[in-house]
């Protein structure tokens, strides 16, 4: 039985690809790949097909992750059936997700940062370049690291 975990935020473009690319490289580190399915969307369909953003490519690929091939796609009501885990990336997803989700599926909406070491609500839109790609991809690390620590605390970390 495999835990599938979407991740979500507003365009599927900057964030939510980083969350798909970190914690599947961080799963296939630890070789507990065939335990997840991970994926991505956004609440917004403004960008669907399209690749990441450059910048998120970037700081991706400065970590020796590779997201070129991921295209963007928008959240669908199935996706609340399918996934076990639906992580946001800051409130505003959080509330758009619940306002789409079946009373019965709210608790698998999370908010990614209630994982982070570090206190906060929201992973930041670096959208508009008002906060680093750098930042953003250092508090999705800390989230997803602790993330695959509770979901698989045999794991070594
Ligand atoms: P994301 O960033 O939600 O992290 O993918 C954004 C991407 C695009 C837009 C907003 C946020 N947009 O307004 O098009």
């Amino acid at each position: 039985m495999s835990t599938r975990v979407l991740f979500v935020c507003l365009g599927n473009i900057c964030r939510s690809p980083l969350g798909e690319g970190i914690f599947r490289a961080a799963v296939l580190r630890r070789g507990v790949a065939d335990h997840f399915e991970i994926d991505s969307a956004g609440t917004g369909d403004w960008h669907v097909g399209e690749p990441p953003d450059p910048r998120s490519i970037a700081i991706a690929s400065r970590h020796g992750i590779d997201i070129k091939a991921q295209r963007a796609r928008q959240v669908r009501r199935d996706d609340f059936e399918r996934f076990d885990l639906i992580l946001a990336m800051d409130r505003a997803n959080e509330r758009d997700l619940r306002a789409l989700c079946p009373p019965e599926h709210q608790p698998r909406i999370r908010r990614l940062r209630e994982y982070d070491p570090v206190a906060g609500h929201d992973v930041p839109d670096p959208w508009f370049g008002t906060h680093g790609f750098d930042l953003v991809f250092a508090m999705i690390e800390r989230c997803c690291s602790r993330l695959l620590a509770e979901l698989h605390p045999d794991e070594p970390r």
